[in-house]
């Protein structure tokens, strides 16, 4: 290991966790001048259609600004996965915008998607965090995330800095219907550092986890389904075990059979609408005899498991709920004794189709 990596790296054993634990830092970085979200929303209220497109970690990110547009600002977007774009791109209204979210920006997948788009006389959006990317230079408005190089494969700050754009966007065009001021914004930055500080108690629960685990659920309705997604994406890319996002509702149509005294359950569980619907799916996988961890601002005894969220608006849990999931998947790399900065089979942006 060189010097530079080591310093790099400061007191952190590897780019992943320090990633995470940098989230306290980036959190607001995207709220600074230089990013003009009004011009950016202005393309936005202009459009007659809005999609929105992206690979990965950045196709999570815009299924959860698809919910919360909706739900706040009465905005039908479509969510298209890069890699699917084209197959769509012939029906693209041109009076259309579309939202091209990239950490790198040189995504060949959301490249093409943006070209095909172009070429059907679309505008383009992104929020990228490398403002001199390809992608940043083939947009009419960009938003940049601000938070530094992501050196760790996995996206982790970046996910924290596309939602924090997603959620101002959210609020500019709900009028202000979905609260997310800089008191928001401050409040929010503390409550983060909160959850930030249960690692050990992820670490813990890791430990006592079963080392051949071979199936991990992670279930969430509304607004907690795309962090449900997210959370499956970080343990599959990070600890190499089968992880699915389920939407909680979806179990009885299908994933319940699967559901046994082996199988591993998260359930994403803040108290909103949501809350008892995903305690009777609990209960249901619980009487299957699996193994439930539980994340919530309220204990229930359903839970084998419990990481404990502190309080906020409800329409904020999903940022708060992707941090236990980010660690769990670092530390069970760790017990897996794989690399958690460099996967086996990915790369950090993959350029070619
Ligand atoms: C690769 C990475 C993923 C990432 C995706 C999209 O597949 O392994 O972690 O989410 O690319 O990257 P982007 O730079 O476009 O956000």
């Amino acid at each position: 290991m060189g010097t530079r990596e080591v310093i790099e790296k400061g007191k952190y054993a590897h780019h992943t966790i320090k990633e995470i634990h940098e989230q306290s830092l980036t959190l607001l970085k995207p709220f600074q001048e230089f990013n003009d979200f009004q011009n950016f929303c202005e393309f936005m209220r202009n459009a007659s259609n809005v999609y929105i497109t992206g690979s990965g970690t950045s196709y999570n990110c815009g299924l959860l600004g698809k919910q919360l547009l909706s739900r706040f600002a009465k905005i039908k977007t479509e969510v298209i996965m890069s890699s699917e774009f084209q197959y769509y791109s012939d029906s693209l209204e041109p009076n259309s915008v579309v939202i091209a979210i990239s950490q790198s920006g040189e995504t060949a997948d959301v490249l093409h998607s943006v070209k095909k788009a172009k070429e059907n006389g679309a505008k383009i959006l992104s929020i990228v965090n490398v403002p001199t990317s390809s992608l940043a230079r083939m947009s009419d408005s960009i938003l940049t995330l601000n938070c530094g190089p992501e050196i760790g494969v996995a996206a982790t700050k970046s996910f924290m800095g596309q939602l924090m754009i997603v959620y101002k966007i959210v609020n500019i065009l709900s009028s202000g219907q979905m609260p997310f001021d800089d008191f928001n914004q401050r409040d929010l930055l503390m409550m983060v550092k909160k959850v930030l500080s249960s690692d050990g108690i992820i670490q813990n629960l890791v430990s006592s986890l079963d080392t051949n685990i071979k199936d991990i659920y992670i279930l969430g309705r509304s607004i907690h389904y795309p962090i449900a997604l997210e959370g499956s994406l970080k343990i599959k890319e990070l600890a190499y075990i089968h992880a699915e996002g389920i939407a909680a509702g979806e179990l009885k149509h299908g994933p319940l059979a699967l559901i046994d005294k082996e199988s591993v359950v998260v359930v994403l569980n803040p108290i909103d609408e949501t809350y008892q619907d995903v305690i009777s799916s609990s209960n249901e996988i619980k009487s299957r005899g699996a193994h439930i961890i539980g994340i919530s601002n309220k204990k229930n005894e359903v839970y084998d498991r419990f990481v404990e969220l502190p309080d906020v608006d409800s329409y904020l849990y999903p940022i708060l709920e992707i941090i236990p999931l980010q660690l769990m998947s670092y530390y069970l790399a760790l017990k897996k004794q794989v690399d958690p900065d460099y996967p086996r089979n990915l790369a950090k942006s993959v350029t070619v189709k």
